[in-house]
C-alpha cells in the first residue's frame, strides 16, 4: 500500500461516524499533519456570517477571520476551487500567518454546492505541492465531505 493509500484509510476511518463536524475536522487534521511531510500549518476555515473563520488546525497560531477574495484561502473560497500557489510571496494577497511558509494548498469543501469551508496547507518549501498531492488531497476532501453531508444541516452550516 503506498504511503497516500494509507493515509486516505486512515483519514476515513478516523472520521467516520461522528457525530459533530468540529470532531471530524479536529481529527482529520491532526492526522493529515502527522502524515505529511515538509508542511508547517493544516487546517481548516469555516464559511460564517459572510467571511471565513478558523476552524479546527495544527501548526502555528493563525489569523482567525479572512474576507472573501482576501488571500489564498479567500481566493479559494471566492472561486470555489483548488488554488495550488508555489510561491506565496508571488501571490498579491497572500495572508502570512507563519513567516516559515512558502507554498500553500486551498481546497473547497462544498456541501450541496454551497461552500462550507475549505483545507488550507502551508509549506515551508518552494513548489511542495505537486498535480499527484493535490490528487490525494482533493481525495481525501471528498471522504471528508461525504462525512459531512451525513451530519451537517446545510441550511444553517454558513451561521453561528
Ligand atoms: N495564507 C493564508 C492564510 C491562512 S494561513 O496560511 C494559516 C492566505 O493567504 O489566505
Amino acid at each position: 500500500m503506498t504511503n497516500d493509500s494509507i493515509l486516505k484509510k486512515e483519514i476515513v476511518s478516523v472520521i467516520a461516524g461522528s457525530c459533530y463536524d468540529i470532531t471530524l475536522l479536529a481529527n482529520a487534521c491532526a492526522v493529515l499533519y502527522q502524515h505529511l511531510k515538509q508542511v508547517n500549518w493544516v487546517g481548516f476555515y469555516l464559511n460564517k456570517n459572510g467571511k471565513l473563520l478558523l476552524g479546527p488546525f495544527q501548526g502555528k497560531v493563525a489569523c482567525t477571520e479572512i474576507a472573501f477574495s482576501k488571500g489564498v484561502c479567500g481566493t479559494c473560497a471566492e472561486k470555489k476551487e483548488t488554488i495550488v500557489v508555489d510561491n506565496v510571496h508571488d501571490f498579491p494577497t497572500h495572508i502570512a500567518c507563519d513567516s516559515a511558509s512558502n507554498s500553500e494548498i486551498c481546497i473547497p469543501i462544498l456541501l450541496n454546492g454551497q461552500l462550507y469551508g475549505l483545507l488550507d496547507i502551508d509549506s515551508p518549501i518552494v513548489c511542495r505541492f505537486t498535480k499527484e498531492d493535490q490528487r490525494i488531497l482533493e481525495e481525501i476532501v471528498r471522504e471528508i465531505t461525504e462525512e459531512l453531508n451525513k451530519i451537517v444541516d446545510v441550511s444553517k452550516m454558513n451561521m453561528i
